[in-house]
């Protein structure tokens, strides 16, 4: 009872202080009034008991009788001023009301005539600005920008001889700048852009401000011409972008000028030097006028220019202008000025470049390296550039607010775009539908490989005991070396499977050619600053010994062997015989360093010695499918790599423990399924142009340490396979797509990359070699007719290998070999895209804990 009485004393006291408690027709009588009437949001900021001088924003006089300050920004009044408020602060000098929602001015506003500063800026003040304004002769600042005022600046600004500072920006003001305007001479700054002013600047104009600093016109409709600003000496700030202005740009330029933004008018001429009155500049923007002949060629003077921009011009199809000495631009934008000739390399050495557009030109040869320390925005688009984009764009572009590449011939290979952006920004690139380059496609699947890892674990011991030998069984197409020298490396045409180390491999005699081993150097992409020789090479493989002999490939013999550093690798020789010189050959190779993929065996480095290009791989400690598969002994296994611990403490998994193990599960095979069409996948349509791979084959896929398979060999056709097509028509036994066999035959496309795999993953579910194996009984067929023609009586269960008929869905497994069914299609086009079979194979994905 007794808190109700006194709460309700308390509020009605309060309320009747806010009434009362300032005398009337005094300052704090008219400023209370003022916010009361306002709806004052914050009025706990507000003892209106208390004396009105220590109000929040408010300063008084001396004597502490009148407001002298009043500064309510943002204290959310709306509303119209009621007269009797703030007009009668007889006073007042200075009114900041900005960012509130005030509606219109009382009538007794005009009688504050000893204002010098007023702030009247985003407000909602609508109707003329009137001639009252000339009330206001000691205004020093006026700033009424962002509200609703329209009809036109009144002439009788002219009285306004204090002005400095005039903000009329972003107002619905219409009609031509008033003459009187001209008489506000101690104007340093104005600004009236983004309203509907129309025709010419009044006569005079640009001799009318002694002192300006300042200008900006930009977002009229203002006609004008060159001559009007003649005599703007003063000035260090232009922007009379958006109008129509006319004639030469230069007249403009004087020498205290550090911003001019010309764009967007109808400046004409050539303007192909330029002099010392544009030593100042720090920004420049001439796009979108009418400027023809050259572009300049002294440029390089501007050494303070930050911001160039001269697109959409119309100038003479020209060479790139010269910006080697402009250390300090950060804005490059040459956008549609009808450039040839490459891009100036000296733009490498801009460290400060955060965007480059030279899109819509006809440029030609290669993007240059770019600092790319501060790059947020590149647009090379619509030119005829070649080449690869540099690996440093590349890797910050995710981190980029804008790139595109659309409409070039440019080479790249990257997972790390979306379907979206690469449509977006790599148009014209990509000639098909990329969604292997969707980042989701490439995440690991780490669920699986657990048990896996460790069945393997236990079966590798096992072989490793029962096997005892360290070696790597190889396996492929055999060739004669065609047109490299004979002193390379020879190999026996015959087949031969039955054994390790059947061909004869002989490296002494080109090993003997390479002179002074110790100086040719062995490039490490990683690790650049090991540094690493061919003789490091030599010692690592035991001067390329059959011993350490991996594997005989299509492309050569490949060696195994630890690098200084404890880098163990697989070294291959590539035998092929190319036409690229040295110098092009370490540049493929280098590319081929840069294209990482989770399913793809990295390439991490190279060596050119004498004649020979040596490709470096990071060794994988699984062998290949193959070997796999059909149960050969492969991979040289230290005990070590597979701790006791693992396997003792998990159980899940050791019943398989045996020969077949890992190998011998639906969802093992169904990963290495995956995990190569992905790669395929990827170099198919994350790359540009895409990378066929030509070679596919259960040799040809790895598995690494995690039992992840990894596709090996790719670029490697493209590259060093001169004379490889004819290989192709050869081919790998059993791998042979259908079209290679025409008379007329096509290169190779992705589809027959679709083939390959098709083969491999009848391969993956039956258990069966390509060629020579018994097909149930079918004499005189391979893998391909045998799977297919069970798959077309709907008897596909009968060719699923039995091992693994137990260990998962046989409706997935049917549907897998319908999936090979598809790749294996005789016509190309009847064959699904690697991005397709992706899918198809996610659909019968075995559940993570089945
Ligand atoms: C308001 O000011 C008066 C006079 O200075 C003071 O007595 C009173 O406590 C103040 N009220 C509040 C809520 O601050
Ligand atoms: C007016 O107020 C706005 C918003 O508070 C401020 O940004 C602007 O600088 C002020 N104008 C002048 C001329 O001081
Ligand atoms: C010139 O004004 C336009 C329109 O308001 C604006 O977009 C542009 O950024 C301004 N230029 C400079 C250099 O500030
Ligand atoms: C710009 O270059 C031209 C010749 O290309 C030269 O005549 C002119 O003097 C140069 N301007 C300056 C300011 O050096
Ligand atoms: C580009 O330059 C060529 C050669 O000087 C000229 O014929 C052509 O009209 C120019 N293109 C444009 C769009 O101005
Ligand atoms: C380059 O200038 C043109 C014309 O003003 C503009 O359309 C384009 O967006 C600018 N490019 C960038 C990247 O800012
Ligand atoms: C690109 O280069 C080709 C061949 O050099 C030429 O025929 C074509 O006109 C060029 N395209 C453009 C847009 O400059
Ligand atoms: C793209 O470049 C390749 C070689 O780099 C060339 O064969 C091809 O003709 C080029 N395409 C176009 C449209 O210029
Ligand atoms: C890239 O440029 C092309 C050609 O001008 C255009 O069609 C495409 O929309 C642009 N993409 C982006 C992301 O700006």
């Amino acid at each position: 009872m007794g808190l109700c009485f006194w709460g309700y004393a308390l509020i009605l006291s309060l309320f009747l202080n806010q009434i009362s408690c300032q005398e009337p027709n005094t300052d704090g009588f008219f400023v209370s009034e003022f916010f009361k009437h306002m709806g004052l949001s914050s009025a706990q900021a507000y003892n209106f008991s208390a004396p009105f001088c220590s109000w929040q924003g408010l300063f008084c006089d001396s004597k502490n009788e009148h407001v002298i300050v009043l500064i309510a920004s943002g204290m959310g009044l709306s509303g119209p001023i009621p007269d009797t408020t703030i007009g009668k602060l007889s006073k007042l000098q200075s009114l900041d009301l900005s960012n509130n929602k005030i509606s219109a001015l009382p009538s007794d506003f005009w009688s504050l005539n000893t204002l010098k500063n007023l702030n009247l800026s985003f407000n909602q003040i609508s109707g003329s600005f009137t001639s009252n304004v000339g009330n206001f002769g000691q205004l020093e600042s006026l700033d009424i920008s962002h509200n609703d005022f329209s009809g036109q600046i009144p002439e009788a600004m002219d009285s306004l001889v204090s002005l400095r500072v005039l903000k009329l920006d972003h107002n619905g003001f219409q009609l031509s700048i008033p003459r009187g305007l001209l008489g506000c001479q101690s104007l340093v700054s104005i600004d009236l852009s983004s309203n509907q002013l129309e025709g010419s600047l009044p006569d005079g104009f640009g001799s009318a401000f002694p002192k300006l600093k300042t200008l900006n016109l930009a977002r009229n409709k203002i006609h004008g011409r060159d001559i009007d600003f003649a005599d703007m000496k003063s000035i260090s700030s232009l922007n009379i972008s958006e109008n129509q202005f006319e004639g030469s740009p230069t007249s403009l330029f004087k020498e205290a000028l550090e911003v001019a933004d010309l764009s967007k008018n109808r400046f004409q001429g050539h303007i192909s030097q330029v002099d010392s009155n544009w030593f100042s500049l720090i920004y420049l923007d001439l796009s979108e006028n009418e400027l023809t002949g050259d572009i300049f060629k002294n440029l390089t003077l501007l050494k303070k220019l930050k911001h160039l921009n001269l697109a959409w011009n119309r100038f003479n199809r020209g060479m790139f202008p010269r910006i080697e000495k402009l250390t300090s631009l950060e804005y490059l934008n040459l956008s549609n000025t009808n450039l040839s000739g490459h891009i100036s390399r000296e733009i490498s050495d801009l460290s400060d470049l955060s965007m480059l557009d030279v899109s819509g030109n006809h440029l030609s040869g290669h993007i240059p390296v770019l600092s790319t320390k501060n790059l947020v925005a590149i647009d090379v688009s619509r030119n005829n550039l070649t080449g690869e984009i540099p690996m440093t764009v590349l890797e910050k572009l995710p981190w980029m607010e804008r790139f595109n590449f659309s409409f070039n011939n440019l080479t790249f290979c990257s997972g790390k775009f979306s379907p979206e952006t690469l449509v977006r920004s790599f148009f014209g690139s990509t000639n098909s539908c990329p969604i292997a380059a969707n980042p989701t496609l490439f995440k690991r699947k780490g669920s699986a490989t657990g048990a896996l890892k460790l069945a393997l674990a236990v079966t590798l011991s096992a072989m490793f005991l029962l096997v005892g030998a360290l070696v790597f069984v190889a396996f492929g197409r055999r060739r004669k070396p065609k047109s490299c020298e004979a002193k390379d490396v020879s190999f026996k045409e015959e087949q031969s499977i039955s054994g390790p180390f059947s061909f004869q491999t002989d490296s002494t005699t080109w090993v003997a050619d390479v002179k002074q081993a110790n100086a040719v150097p062995v490039v490490i992409f990683e690790k650049p600053l090991l540094s690493i020789t061919f003789s490091d090479l030599l010692s690592a493989t035991s001067n390329f010994d059959r011993d350490t002999l991996l594997a005989d490939g299509k492309f050569g013999p490949v060696y195994r062997g630890f690098l200084p550093g404890g880098i163990h690798v697989a070294v291959k020789v590539l035998v092929h015989g190319s036409t690229l010189s040295d110098q092009e050959a370490a540049r493929e190779l280098e590319f081929l360093g840069r294209i990482k993929h989770p399913n793809l065996v990295p390439l991490t480095g190279y060596c050119i010695a004498g004649d020979q290009r040596i490709a470096i791989y990071e060794y994988m400690e699984n062998g290949n499918l193959q070997n796999l598969l059909q149960d050969l002994p492969f991979g040289v296994q230290r005990t070590d790599d597979w701790s006791l611990d693992t396997w003792e403490e998990e159980d899940n998994g050791i019943q398989n423990i045996g020969h077949e193990g890992p190998v011998a599960t639906w969802r093992f095979r169904h990963m290495v399924a995956l995990g190569t069409a992905r790669a395929l996948a990827f170099l198919h349509h994350g790359c540009s142009p895409p990378m066929i791979h030509r070679d596919v084959k259960a040799s040809s896929v790895y598995l690494d340490q995690n039992l992840e398979p990894r596709l090996s060999d790719f670029g490697l056709a493209k590259v060093f396979g001169n004379g490889l097509d004819e290989d192709i028509t050869n081919g790998s036994p059993g791998y042979l797509p259908p079209e290679f066999l025409q008379p007329e035959q096509d290169l190779p496309t992705p589809k027959s990359d679709v083939f390959c795999f098709g083969v491999v993953l009848f391969e993956l579910i039956t258990g069966k070699k390509p060629v020579e194996d018994d097909y149930l009984g079918e004499k005189d067929t391979d893998l391909v007719s045998w799977v297919r023609s069970l798959v077309r009586k709907s008897q596909g269960s009968k060719a699923i290998d039995p091992k693994i008929q137990e260990t998962g869905s046989e409706e997935h497994m049917e549907e897998a070999l319908k999936i090979g069914y598809l790749c294996t299609a005789d016509l190309p086009s009847k064959r699904p895209s690697m991005q397709q079979v992706v899918g198809l194979l996610k659909d019968i994905e075995p559940k993570t804990n089945q």
